[in-house]
């Protein structure tokens, strides 16, 4: 029997991510292939014209998933029913700042939309912030969307887990896809820390440590840490726009991941709120390896940290603290 469509909302649809990812939704890569699916897709009046260009083309590329598209400019018709939300709107980084640059103009969003998703989406409605700053943003939307659960309400740091697999396999020259257990902690900025001390390679004698295929310890503590770190920014000074098809897909891979599951023996990063395991202060959204089962997520436990990790994971936890103090002056 076929399945009910899901309804997933978009927000900033008119904008270059939500160009890309509403495709890949419609597509079926988000929720899977034999996945039905409603768009609903919001962006500001002055992005109105836009966004019905974008509906067009969804309708003129005949997606048999593709069951109806709601392209609004009212965030409660947006918010409506929903089951997943993919908050992309806001206003992106450019050259020369920092994530945290773009707070004041951002936060508010979050505030104001936090609202409408409690009071109209479904219950059970997962939540993924990929906006800038993306941590800060997912906090202050659970700040004030008290009634929507904690652990419904993530950020995408998958992008950089995605592009710490992709630095390790170009590297090694190995797919990609025999890359696995990597970790972003903490913040989507320059202070995330990408960690290869747990991932390892899958090879034709087995499964080898990351550490013991790169002998070179100073590119896995240095190069490899600043290019993951700063590939935004590389992006941006190589675009003059902020990385968009990347960004999609990691979205999509948060999602389908989240929903579906992760596979067996593998971890993934996501955004999501401290209960304090590995000594990250409760009351932020930071980035842990997580695994997925049955739509819910659980942070890995047990992992040994040392004492270089130790230092960057506290590291960007006290930018986090600071975001969120930030954030709420912002607000004040
Ligand atoms: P963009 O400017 O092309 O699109 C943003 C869209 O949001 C625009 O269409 C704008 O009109 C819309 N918007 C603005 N205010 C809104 C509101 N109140 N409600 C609904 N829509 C609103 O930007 P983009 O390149 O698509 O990037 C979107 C965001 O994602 C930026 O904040 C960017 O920094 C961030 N980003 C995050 C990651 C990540 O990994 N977390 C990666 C890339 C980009
Ligand atoms: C990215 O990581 O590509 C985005 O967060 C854009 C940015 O501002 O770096």
């Amino acid at each position: 029997m076929a399945k009910e469509p899901v309804r997933v909302l978009v927000t900033g649809a008119a904008g270059q991510i939500g160009y890309a990812l509403v495709p890949m939704i419609a597509r079926g890569v988000m929720l899977g292939a034999d996945q039905p699916v409603i768009l609903h897709m919001l962006d500001i009046p002055p992005a109105a014209e836009a966004l019905n260009g974008v509906k067009m083309e969804l309708v003129d590329a005949a997606f048999p998933l593709l069951k109806g598209v709601v392209a609004t400019t009212d965030v409660v018709e947006a918010c409506t029913g929903v089951n997943v939300a993919v908050m992309v709107g806001g206003f992106p980084r450019k050259e020369g700042m920092e994530r945290k640059d773009v707070m004041s103009k951002n936060v508010s969003i979050y505030k104001s939309q936090a609202s409408a998703l409690e009071k109209h989406a479904a219950a059970n409605c997962k939540v993924l912030v990929v906006a800038n700053p993306a941590n800060t943003n997912a906090l202050i939307l659970k700040e004030f969307a008290p009634s929507i659960p904690e652990k419904n309400i993530s950020c995408l740091t998958r992008l950089d887990h995605n592009r710490a697999l992709g630095q390790v396999s170009e590297r090694l020259n190995v797919q990609v896809s025999d890359v696995k257990n990597v970790i972003i902690w903490g913040n989507h900025s320059s202070t995330q820390y990408p960690d290869v001390n747990h991932a390892s390679v899958k090879t034709s004698a087995g499964e080898k440590p990351v550490r013991e295929l790169v002998s070179d310890d100073a590119w896995l503590n240095g190069e490899f840490i600043t290019t993951v770190q700063q590939r935004g920014a590389a992006i941006i000074k190589a675009r003059k726009f902020s990385s968009a098809l990347s960004a999609a897909s990691s979205a999509c891979d948060h999602i389908r991941d989240w929903v579906l599951g992760t596979p067996e023996g593998t971890w993934v990063s996501m955004g999501v709120y401290s209960d304090g395991s590995y000594d990250v202060p409760s009351g932020l959204i930071y980035s842990f390896p997580v695994t997925c089962k049955n739509g819910e997520w659980s942070i890995v436990q047990g992992l040994p940290i040392d004492e270089l990790s130790r230092k960057k994971l506290d590291l960007t936890a006290q930018e986090l603290s600071e975001e969120k103090a930030l954030a709420y002056s912002c607000l004040s």
